[in-house]
């Protein structure tokens, strides 16, 4: 989505103000975040980078109300009378292990009421596109981890959530692995125009999905920069990286990062 084509739309998603403190047994409280602001917009897909235990995780898990913050709020404003107000798939693996691949692609659906007819639509749209239809009897111990964390995408997509959290679905995976399911998630988000908040410690992966990208600071973790990503879509993922506004872009954002990321390690050390 280009810039202007981004400030057109309305807002989904506003973040006030968030600070959060973690109390500690032993020693100084953390300060996780510092008076985070951020307005996303419907359908943005919203990339976020940053040092690791800069707080990346704590800002999805305080929208996906998992967490409460300190101070400030943070507002979902395109709720859907009947629907979930956010799905998540969690940086570890996060599947029912006594449920198959299809009865965790629609639990939420189940939990919801909807009926079985539809439930089994849903279910296999998504298991389609997702490349698991043949799996869709499966127990999650019999999947590798791509699969374990396609199906962790289907049920977030099947669910039909108003925003979609993402925290490093694909960090664990291998290289050929993971831009396989970016590209898998790509087409999946193109068809739907989800609102999306996504984690990842990959300026490629970043630059390959968002709109924008958010560089955070080293804790306590703060908006340091927001860009856009004037990338052409849809995108070939592949075809993107040889492009030189990309090759611009990471070089943009890596500055930006080394800087918060050699803080970090530099608080790991004192
Ligand atoms: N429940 C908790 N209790 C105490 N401290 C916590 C809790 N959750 C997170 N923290 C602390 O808050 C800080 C931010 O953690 P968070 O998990 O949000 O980082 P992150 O940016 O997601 O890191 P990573 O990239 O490694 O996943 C860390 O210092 C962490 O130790
Ligand atoms: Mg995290």
């Amino acid at each position: 989505m280009e810039n202007n084509a981004l400030s057109a739309k309305r807002d989904a998603i506003l973040v006030n103000n968030i600070s959060k403190v973690f109390p500690s047994r032993c020693g100084d409280p953390v300060v996780a975040l510092d008076n985070i602001n951020l307005t996303v917009k419907e359908g943005e897909f919203l990339c976020i980078v940053g040092p690791s235990g800069c707080g990346k995780s704590t800002l999805l898990r305080i929208l996906a109300g998992l967490e409460e913050p300190t101070t400030g709020d943070a507002v979902v404003t395109i709720k859907e009378e009947g629907k979930p107000v956010n799905s998540m798939v969690f940086q570890e693996q996060s599947l029912f292990p006594w449920y198959t691949v299809k009865d965790n692609v629609t639990y939420g659906l189940t939990m919801r009421g909807v009926s079985k007819k539809e439930r089994e639509q849903i279910a296999d749209h998504y298991l389609k596109i997702t490349g698991l239809t043949k799996f869709a009897h499966a127990y999650p111990h019999q999947l590798s981890g791509g699969m374990k964390q396609r199906v962790s995408v289907a049920r977030a997509f099947a669910n039909d959530p108003a925003i979609l959290l993402l925290d490093e679905p694909f960090g664990s995976l291998d290289e050929q692995t993971r831009v396989l399911l970016q590209q898998e998630l790509l087409k999946i988000w193109e068809g739907t125009q989800k609102t999306a908040m996504f984690i990842t410690h990959s300026i490629d992966e970043a630059l390959g999905l968002g709109d924008r990208v958010l560089v955070m600071t080293a804790r306590p973790g703060k908006v340091k920069a927001i860009l856009d990503i004037d990338l052409p879509r849809p995108r070939d993922l592949t075809v993107i990286r040889s492009q030189p506004r990309f090759l611009d872009l990471f070089h943009t954002i890596w500055f930006s990062l080394r800087e918060e990321v050699l803080k970090a390690r530099a608080e790991e050390i004192n």
